[in-house]
């Protein structure tokens, strides 16, 4: 089996346990689009790439930490502007409510992070504004909009969040040993356990996104979901390279040379 389809299943067999359930036309459109489309986040040289800059370039881990409190922050924005436009689906609503708050929780939680395994790197001040400039979820709006979104739009979000997902667990266990290592001995069992309940929470969010598109699929929309899943990984990957350029000309050192490669 080729080393993506082993990365699919791993991403399936966590998903099923959780729970329970085969979700059997999810399954066939993950592994449809991932074996047509080659996910860049998924290459040996994006990983390679990836881990040299986190254990290697001065201020990188402390710098791609920052920035995902300020994605998980954005996210949070993303998701409940979605949810105040999903009206009468209590089961989608819920699932994105709860992911909107996951989310929001998150972005504090690297910066906490960030505290823990780095305590002399953010200056007070520094950490105070950027802790304020965090989407504040559990006290956001409760209205709805006006305007509702269409199942084809709540589809395609759905999607994407999912692609999404896969890739942040991915990361997360590049990120995750290394903020362990440099944290110091006192702190080491708290950062473990904050990146353990991230990773958990990653699983939740594909997973009842997958169990929403598994519905979907059962209900006359499986053709839209797998046709879309393919094209959102394509789109995907051009963000994952836009996102990852800059890194590679300047630290990649040509050692990288496939890596763009779609
Ligand atoms: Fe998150
Ligand atoms: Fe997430």
């Amino acid at each position: 089996m080729k080393i993506e389809d082993q990365r699919v299943e791993d991403v399936l067999v966590h998903v099923r346990a959780r729970y329970n359930s085969d979700l059997p036309h999810f399954t066939d459109c993950i592994r449809s689009a991932f074996s047509e489309v080659d996910a860049v986040f998924w290459r040996d040289q994006y990983l390679g790439f990836y881990w040299k800059c986190v254990t290697n370039v001065p201020g990188y881990i402390q710098d791609v930490v920052i920035a995902n409190a300020d994605a998980e922050s954005h996210g949070s924005e993303g998701l409940h502007d979605l949810w105040q436009k999903v009206h009468g689906i209590s089961e989608v609503e819920d699932g994105i409510r709860n992911h909107y708050l996951d989310e929001s929780r998150h972005a504090r939680l690297f910066l906490h992070l960030t505290d823990l395994s780095f305590p002399e790197y953010l200056r007070e001040a520094d950490e105070t504004r950027l802790r304020n400039g965090l989407f504040d979820a559990p006290n956001a709006s409760r209205e709805k909009d006006d305007l509702e979104a269409s199942i084809e739009y709540i589809i395609d979000n759905m999607i994407q969040m999912n692609i999404g997902e896969i890739r942040t667990r991915s990361h997360m266990f590049m990120i995750g040993p290394v903020l362990t290592a440099y944290a110091p001995r006192e702190y080491k069992e708290r950062v473990d356990g904050i990146l353990g309940g991230l990773v958990y929470d990653e699983v939740t969010h594909i997973g009842y996104t997958a169990n929403i598109m598994e519905e979907w699929c059962r209900n006359g929309h499986k053709k839209l979901i797998k046709d879309l899943y393919k094209r959102r990984l394509r789109d995907f990957n051009k963000f994952t390279i836009d996102q990852t350029r800059a890194s590679v000309e300047l630290y990649g050192q040509g050692a990288f040379p496939d890596i763009f490669e779609i």
